[in-house]
């Protein structure tokens, strides 16, 4: 077996409880024996301001050094008012800048999201989608992984206890995986 693909994962909500972060544990838990997750939590990422672009603060350059260190991305988000949470898309643009010098440059990523609503993130997935073009990367198309009716499928700590669910989150990696080491090929 060739060697381990490091995932870093990140979810676009704070909250404690969260449905997204509580997918991305379980992503951790059902990831295949070549595949390491680590989290970044978004917490301490402060609001952007140009001004600033040249002297992130601490937390910034260890997001970008996290980026970079990855051989993947894996985004779980939730929807806000039909689109990206700002938490998530302010650490996008922070990891981004300065110009010529973003972090996501060339990654392969995979988008999954969780909702109590019916449509399970889709119209904030695709709105990630649109930014992953802009930033030059490449997207994994499918299993696309929407969970909705989060509030059925998680407990109230978060933790997911659906196992059809599981086992969707678990091909994704899988195809996360196979595409990484694709594109890894395509380089070498
Ligand atoms: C929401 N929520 C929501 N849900 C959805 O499916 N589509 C939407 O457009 C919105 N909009 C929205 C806006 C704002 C400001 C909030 C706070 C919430 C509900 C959202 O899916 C729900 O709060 C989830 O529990 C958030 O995900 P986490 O925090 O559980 O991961």
């Amino acid at each position: 077996m060739s060697t381990t693909i490091s995932i870093l994962g990140i979810a676009g909500s704070l909250r404690k409880a969260s449905y997204n972060r509580g997918a991305l544990r379980a992503a951790q838990e059902v990831a295949p024996s070549d595949a390491r997750i680590e989290i970044f939590e978004l917490d301490g990422i402060p609001p952007f301001n140009q001004d600033e672009d040249k002297r992130p603060p601490e937390r910034v350059v260890q997001f970008k050094k996290q980026i970079r260190a990855a051989d993947a991305i894996l985004i779980c988000t939730p929807e806000y008012n039909a689109s990206i949470p700002g938490v998530l898309k302010n650490a996008i643009d922070y990891a981004s800048r300065p110009y010529g010098d973003s972090a996501w440059d060339g990654k392969p990523v995979a988008i999954m999201g969780a909702s109590p609503g019916r449509l399970g993130t889709v119209r904030s997935q695709y709105h990630l989608r649109h930014s992953f073009v802009f930033l030059n990367m490449y997207p994994l198309n499918r299993p696309e992984v929407m969970i909705a009716n989060a509030d059925e499928l998680f407990d109230e700590q978060g933790n997911l206890t659906d196992q059809d669910t599981r086992n969707r989150i678990k091909k994704l990696i899988e195809a996360l995986v196979i595409w990484t080491r694709q594109l890894q090929k395509g380089r070498a």
